[in-house]
């Protein structure tokens, strides 16, 4: 077997790795492993922006930002970290911008910036515009710029490698074995310090704006070598997805103008936020989407609603609101200027639907969107094992596998993005200096054998079942019972299913039983992975009784901030799920209700 050493080791390379990489590597030896060629991860899927109170539009401040992302996470995110972030969130930006990255352009050649879902000036309460943007192409911006900076950094890359397992030594890091796609081949990467950005996991459910690749890799390896996952019942519905496909609308869509409307016609977020209307925070539209479908007012009495940025529409609502641009004059757009600012989302909704968003509404649905939970993290990127805050020495996490908690129980559209590249910077810089003070540990001779094992065992299968019809069970009944509204029976259910969906992958037989390119082996261990978050995520909803934030119950529909004020910590033992909880940071906002 061949045996690699590196000083630090990142696994997976969207936004998060590639900024853990550039940075690690100035420090230290460095090397990025990923089961995708870099450039197809799914930080290229974002669209609408990064948020960063630059105020080139319009008087913004960082306090402001850190206000709404605490209020946005339903006051659960951890208020150090997030100041952290917010604070940091200009200097990124611009050294983004630095990199080279083709930020869009307002006149005075200043990056452009559009609003967003619970972005507000914190005196009005009105939308600000916060969201830096490239096009609807911001994501795919930011992996290419710094793709192209480790490139020149010369940092190492192990394309098509998939991480299967984390090597520890005596509750220490030592590396990770990974599967080479083209030879399936078992390679020992020795490492003093790893890094995990492998993304999120809305492959769990139905409807999802999710890449294929997004089944959780990070959080299902370190549940397995006994690393808790913190909120797990915490994960978003984007409130537009393509209708059935789920394929990602962006929010700024809404930020320059969109209006989601019912089959009367009526701009319904009026009644539910009254204030900031179509840019209220995701959870908050969702739900409001599934109450007027609900009530029968889905468009043609099906289980869409429209999203319409056709101009005469824009500027009918614009008017109404009396929104104005920045220098004053009133708000009116043109069809030239939609398709300028959108091009993604019209080429989508014409290849996918043979709708022209100019001229056409968009027909809409909540789709599965982030995971606000993950792998414990602090703000320096160390990954957390307990309640009491210890770290394993050497483990990182960054992006959307980790929760650091800046999210909480809500996350704020374009957070996501400054999310990865902020804590992708730190766990780099940090993962460096620890690997400088200390030795590589000793491998153990069996470092690949729990790796080797789970192959042995979907290969030499002896039952009939298919990995597809198992993962498309879970995927219904998680979409069903723990999506957008939760009920104590619904959740209960799903933890029985998935706990039956497990027994029953035991059965599993893959029929390819070669070596090289053998995704159908690789498919099979990911929905693996996914049937252990979809449990660790049912079991973790089931417990929490309040709703807050993402997590909604029909049945306990207050926010309960004497009892569940707190994060969950889940851990997967052979004999079952095991819960603890941990106290939520606060350094100075009060939980108060949320009203939009
Ligand atoms: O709507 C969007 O463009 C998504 C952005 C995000 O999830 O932050």
């Amino acid at each position: 077997m061949k045996t690699h050493q590196y000083e630090v080791l990142i696994v997976g390379a969207g936004g998060a790795g590639l900024m853990a990489a550039l940075y690690a590597s100035k420090g230290a030896r460095t090397a990025v492993l990923s089961k995708l060629y870099p450039t197809r991860s799914h930080t290229g899927a974002a669209q609408g922006g990064i948020g960063a109170a630059l105020g080139n539009a319009e008087e913004d401040r960082t306090e402001w930002h850190t206000f709404d992302t605490v209020k946005g996470s339903d006051y659960l995110g951890d208020q150090d970290a997030i100041e952290f972030m917010c604070e940091a969130a200009p200097g990124i930006v611009y050294d983004l911008e630095h990199m080279g990255l083709p930020f869009s352009r307002n006149l005075d050649g200043t990056i452009a910036q559009r609003p967003f879902g619970g972005h507000t000036n914190n005196i009005t309460g009105k939308p600000v515009t916060r969201a830096c943007y490239a096009a609807d192409r911001t994501g795919h911006m930011i992996l290419q710029t710094l793709y192209q900076q480790c490139i020149k950094h010369n940092v190492t890359f192990f394309d098509e490698f998939h991480v299967i397992d984390l090597i520890t030594v005596n509750g220490a890091t030592a590396g990770a074995i990974a599967l080479e796609l083209s030879t399936g081949e078992l390679h020992i990467f020795h490492a003093k310090a790893v890094i995990f950005a492998t993304g999120g996991h809305g492959r769990v459910w139905e409807i999802t704006s999710n890449a294929y690749a997004y089944t959780g890799d990070g959080v299902a390896i370190t549940l397995r070598r006994g690393i808790p996952a913190e909120d797990m019942e915490f994960f978003q519905f984007h409130p537009t997805g393509i209708y059935k496909m789920g394929i990602l609308i962006t929010e700024g869509v809404r930020g320059e103008g969109g209006v989601l409307l019912n089959n009367e016609g009526e701009r319904f977020m009026d009644r539910y936020a009254p204030t900031v209307k179509d840019l209220a925070s995701r959870d908050v539209i969702s739900r409001a989407m599934y109450l007027e479908m609900k009530d029968g007012r889905g468009i043609n009495g099906k289980r869409y609603l429209y999203m319409d940025v056709t101009p005469e529409t824009v500027n009918k609502y614009a008017a109404s609101d009396g929104r104005t641009r920045p220098d004053g004059t009133p708000f009116v757009v043109t069809g030239e200027e939609i398709l300028a600012k959108l091009p993604d989302i019209i080429d989508f909704c014409e290849t996918y639907l043979g709708v022209n968003p100019v001229t056409q509404p968009m027909p809409v649905q909540p789709t599965a969107h982030y995971a606000m939970g993950g792998i414990p993290t602090n703000l320096r990127g160390e990954v957390v094992i307990d309640s009491d805050r210890n770290i394993m020495p050497g483990l990182y996490a960054a992006g959307e596998v980790a929760c650091v908690s800046i999210h909480g129980a809500n996350r704020l559209g374009t957070n996501a993005l400054l999310d990865l590249v902020v804590f992708g910077k730190e766990a780099g810089e940090n993962a460096a200096e620890f690997s400088k003070g200390i030795s590589y540990q000793t491998l153990p001779d069996d470092a690949a054998d729990f790796a080797r094992q789970q192959f042995d065992q979907l290969r030499n299968g002896s039952g009939n079942e298919k990995a597809a019809d198992i993962a498309k069970e879970m995927k219904e009944v998680m979409f069903d019972h723990v999506g957008v509204f939760r009920l104590e029976e619904g959740m209960q259910e799903a933890v029985e299913k998935v706990s039956e969906l497990k027994e029953r992958f035991k059965d599993v037989r893959i029929e390819d039983t070669g070596d090289r390119y053998n995704t159908e082996l690789l498919n099979t261990w990911e929905i693996g992975n996914l049937l252990d978050l979809a449990e660790v995520t049912a079991v973790s909803a089931l417990a929490r009784k309040e709703s807050r934030g993402a997590h909604a119950r029909d049945d306990y529909t207050e926010r309960d901030d004497e009892k569940w004020l707190k994060h969950t910590l889940v851990w997967l033992h052979e004999d079952g799920v095991e819960l603890q909880y941990m106290p939520v940071t606060f350094t100075k906002f009060e939980p108060k209700k949320r009203v939009y």
